[in-house]
């Protein structure tokens, strides 16, 4: 039953559908407007989340995607892991662009400080997997695995500890990376960096449990940015190819400390068609030939790694089991200008004993790049937005026709 879609509210998340890359920042970035506080949740500087302004092009790896709005709130929430170096680069170049950041940033005493050992390490698993199990996770390289594992082993430094004596911590880090991993930690640096970060941010540590908590009592709306995708979540993805933190919506509300009762609408983020950088299964993963021309027409290369990204198709069966993980109330369909010039469009349908069969939709043959009303899109384009609505039962609310902030088709209910 096709459902109209109702306006969002004020506690609001948005989640990646897919494996990662279906456009979470652009979004993001345009309902910022409305939103008082915007906060990442999860994962570290694996995410790669681009904006579009004016023409001008931002690349956010941890600050959240509403931070060009000046005068918004942004958090940096407990289930993160932050690389200070990457955290204190993308502050200069908001900053660059004439926009204040630091003021208005609060970054959680929980979320857990990413060190450059835990790249190096992410580095040697990799090569040892791809030795002795034959392929490689193909991993962003960010460290994000090592982090998140030395969290779970309870041996983690905090971002907390920024403010107190954060070299006994190192110190006594540094001694059980050695044992496992046979790692001379450059404590020198590191200790540079934690200095420097320590001065510049010291004070925006905090617990945003509480800011949050506060700011919802108080009426403010707030908006939680998910990172990476549903299919790389470390329980529901296509394990182990996947992330090493929670993806999806639980993930999301996990991170930053904010019940599941509060959430007013969940934003499952959906490209098109589909993508996946790294290894591991994509039954609808499109021919070579067939690929290449959607990558090169979607400018499909990694916003973290410039890696080109494996191109493919929907999957209704996938998207189904997206919707069940985070109980979506919208889709923002993105891309489908990307669309525009194919001869018809297969979509993977689920077929007994797991299957996977083909559905092919019409193609539209005309230009949608910049379209801002659903009723100017080709008739074939709207047919496929409705086919996507029918499998599903989400109603598809954006639809994204190029990359930049105005470049987009909102239909909302009151
Ligand atoms: P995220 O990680 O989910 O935020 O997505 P990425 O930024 O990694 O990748 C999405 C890419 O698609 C970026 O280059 C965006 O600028 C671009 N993009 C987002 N929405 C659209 C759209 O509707 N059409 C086109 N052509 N590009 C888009
Ligand atoms: P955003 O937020 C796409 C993928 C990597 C690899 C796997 C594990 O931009 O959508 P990791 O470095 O996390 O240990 O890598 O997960 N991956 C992403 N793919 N978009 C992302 O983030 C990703 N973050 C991680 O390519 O397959
Ligand atoms: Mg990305």
């Amino acid at each position: 039953m096709k459902k109209t879609a109702k306006s969002i509210g004020s506690v609001s998340a948005i989640i990646g559908a897919q494996w990662g890359d279906e456009g979470k920042g652009k979004v993001t970035d345009i309902i910022a407007g409305e939103f008082d506080v915007i906060a990442r949740a999860c994962g570290g500087a694996n995410a790669g989340h681009t904006i579009v302004v004016g023409g001008k092009k931002f690349v956010f790896h941890l600050l959240p995607s509403g931070a060009l709005h000046p005068g918004k709130e942004v958090v940096i929430g407990s289930g993160m892991v932050v690389h200070l170096p990457t955290l204190l680069e993308e502050i200069s170049v908001v900053e660059k662009a004439g926009i204040g950041i630091v003021d208005r940033l609060f970054i959680s005493d929980e979320a857990h400080i990413l060190f450059d050992y835990h790249r190096q390490i992410d580095g040697m698993l990799e090569n040892w997997r791809a030795e002795y199990a034959g392929q490689a996770i193909g991993t962003t390289g960010r460290g994000i695995g090592p982090a998140y594992m030395e969290k779970a082993r309870r041996s983690g430094i905090r971002m907390g500890s920024l403010r107190g004596d954060i070299r006994s911590e190192l110190e006594s880090a540094a001694d059980g990376i050695r044992r496992m991993f046979g790692i001379t930690v450059d404590r020198a640096g590191e200790l540079r960096e934690t200095a420097c970060a320590a001065e510049r941010l010291g004070d925006r540590i905090t617990d945003t449990v509480a800011l949050l908590h506060q700011r919802m009592s108080q009426g403010k709306k707030v908006l939680m940015e998910g990172a990476q995708g549903t299919l790389l979540d470390i329980d529901h993805g296509t394990y182990p190819y996947v992330t090493s933190s929670a993806t999806t919506a639980a993930g999301v509300l996990q991170g930053l400390g904010v019940p599941p009762l509060a959430l007013t609408s969940c934003i499952g983020v959906l490209k098109a068609y589909c993508t996946r950088v790294g290894s591991g299964a994509f039954p609808a993963e499109a021919d070579a030939e067939t690929a290449q021309r959607i990558r090169e027409r979607g400018g499909e290369y990694g916003a973290t790694t410039g890696r080109p990204r494996r191109c493919g198709w929907l999957s209704i069966s996938d998207l189904r089991r997206a919707h069940q993980l985070n109980g979506f109330t919208h889709w923002n369909l993105t891309k489908i200008d990307v669309l525009d010039e194919e001869e018809r469009i297969p979509v993977a349908m689920p077929a007994a004993g797991g299957r996977t069969t083909f559905e092919m939709l019409p193609g539209w043959h005309a230009p949608t790049k910049g379209i801002r009303s659903f009723s100017a899109l080709p008739r074939e384009a709207q047919s496929y937005v409705s086919f996507i609505e029918e499998q599903t039962g989400v109603p598809v609310a954006f639809i994204g026709t190029g990359p930049g902030r105005e470049e987009m088709i909102v239909r909302l209910g009151t």
